[in-house]
């Protein structure tokens, strides 16, 4: 990444500094840190020489954090195996990380050219450009490093095949998703017009370019129906139409912030002590210690512009604040509603998607299952207590802390977002047991 200098004020910049407004001032030193850093840099080299046979014998991050941590199947396991599974978790949650970081690249521009319309504002933009050359960096890094790990753990696509989602719901239509476009269109002008609306161009130029606009249906808002698409653009339009929805959109950013940092602070931990042992780092260890650093600038600004920023503009409609409501009950729907038996560290449920993962990936050579072993171990690990659900419950409470913590502030919120009560009613071990079992029985009459 060719990265610029921070102009100064004065230089096609408008600072941010000395205007009386702490955050304001926040941004603009978190922007000066970020142009100053080589986090990327350093990303982009250890993408560069990667491969995986250097790493293949150690440990990427502490056992918690592999893949049926914790059950009796993960007990069983050859030391080979459990490096494998070790591996492969790092492999799934970096797959998910640059989904949701393709979403997040397209959202930052859309936002960002709402803030450069409104003027006096550039810096901001200029950190939210910067963020999305370095987000273009860390997709590219985690890409490649999980292609050549997957690969040589599995075999050629093995892995893309096994997260494929043998879906039910039928495919997008286009001439129906320009109808809904259309409708959608018409729906936020309306709802903007008597307020102060300021039209991203960047937005504008996405739609000018074709009759519906990209919706990326991976990530942290998920779903590939007509209806999860629609529902994308129409915060995309949202967002992109109004100074407050378009600072919402970072409390958004901020919740996907908090939750790879659930993650990522315990490689980034990992990799502290390995370099205080002076013991070999693995570079996708490496490659996590410096995103972490990396985002750390991301969620500051997430922060900054989704719970202080937004005061800049005039105070919310009705109608905006019920959208920004419903994004943050979606995401809590969406990505952090659960917790996972097989992946410590996932908050979604394990329905039959996950099921049918774990039960392709036992039968494969390097785990050597038979169909028949391969439910008996996945009603060993989804019906029963186990260390790993402990852990993720673990884990999840405590992310389930920060957010209240950050979301206790806003007084626009409904309860159901400022208590987190989606994402708590997630967390008990019982009713997951519960759910899996119901789950389990459906996948098991649908696969004998
Ligand atoms: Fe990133
Ligand atoms: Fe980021």
């Amino acid at each position: 990444m060719v990265k610029l200098a921070p102009k100064p004020a004065g230089e096609g910049s408008t600072s941010l500094g000395n205007t009386g407004r702490p955050y304001l001032q926040q941004i603009q030193k978190t922007y000066d840190h970020n142009c100053a850093s080589s986090y990327t840099e350093k990303i982009e080299t250890l993408d560069d020489q990667f491969s995986y046979a250097p790493n293949r014998q150690h440990y990427w991050s502490e056992p918690e954090q592999s893949i049926l941590y914790g059950t009796p199947f993960y007990e069983q396991t050859t030391t080979d195996q459990k490096l494998a599974l070790n591996h492969l978790y790092w492999s799934f949650f970096y797959t998910s990380t640059a989904a949701a970081e393709v979403q997040t690249a397209m959202f930052n521009q859309v936002t960002a050219g709402v803030f450069n319309a409104l003027g006096g504002y550039s810096t901001i933009h200029q950190e939210l450009e910067l963020e999305t050359e370095q987000e273009k960096s860390h997709i590219h890094a985690f890409s490649k490093i999980n292609q050549a790990t997957t690969t040589s753990i599995l075999g050629p696509k093995v892995f893309a095949g096994l997260l494929q989602r043998r879906s039910s719901v039928p495919p997008p239509q286009p001439r129906l998703n320009q109808a809904i476009q259309k409708a959608l269109r018409v729906a936020t002008k309306t709802m903007f017009k008597a307020h102060r609306t300021v039209y991203s161009p960047y937005l504008k130029d996405l739609e000018s370019r074709s009759s519906v606009i990209p919706a990326p249906s991976s990530g942290f808002y998920r779903g590939k129906s007509t209806v999860s698409q629609s529902l994308m653009r129409f915060f995309i339009l949202s967002w992109g139409s109004s100074p407050f929805l378009a600072s919402q959109y970072y409390n958004v950013r901020y919740m996907a912030n908090l939750l790879l940092k659930n993650r990522e602070h315990r490689i980034f931990r990992y990799c502290r002590k390995l370099q205080q042992q002076q013991s070999f780092v693995p570079a996708p260890t490496a490659v996590s210690y410096y995103h972490l650093l990396d985002e750390s600038f991301h969620t500051t600004i997430s922060q900054l512009i989704g719970s202080e920023f937004y005061r800049e503009f005039p105070k919310p409609t009705a109608y905006e604040k019920w959208v920004a409501n419903l994004s943050i009950y979606l995401v809590q729907y969406n990505a952090l509603q659960g917790l996972s038996a097989g992946m410590p560290g996932l908050y979604l449920k394990d329905d039959q998607f996950f099921m049918e993962f774990l039960y392709n990936l036992l039968q494969q050579p390097l785990f050597g299952c038979s169909a028949e072993d391969a439910l008996h171990w996945l009603e060993q690990s989804f019906c029963h207590e186990h260390e790993g659900l402990h852990v993720s419950a673990l884990w999840h409470r405590r992310l389930l802390n920060e957010h209240r913590r950050f979301f206790d502030k806003f007084d626009y919120l409904w309860p159901v977002n400022r208590e987190m009560q989606v994402m708590a009613s997630g967390g008990n071990i019982g009713q997951v047991l519960i759910q899996n079992r119901k789950n389990l029985q459906r996948f098991q009459h649908a696969v004998t």
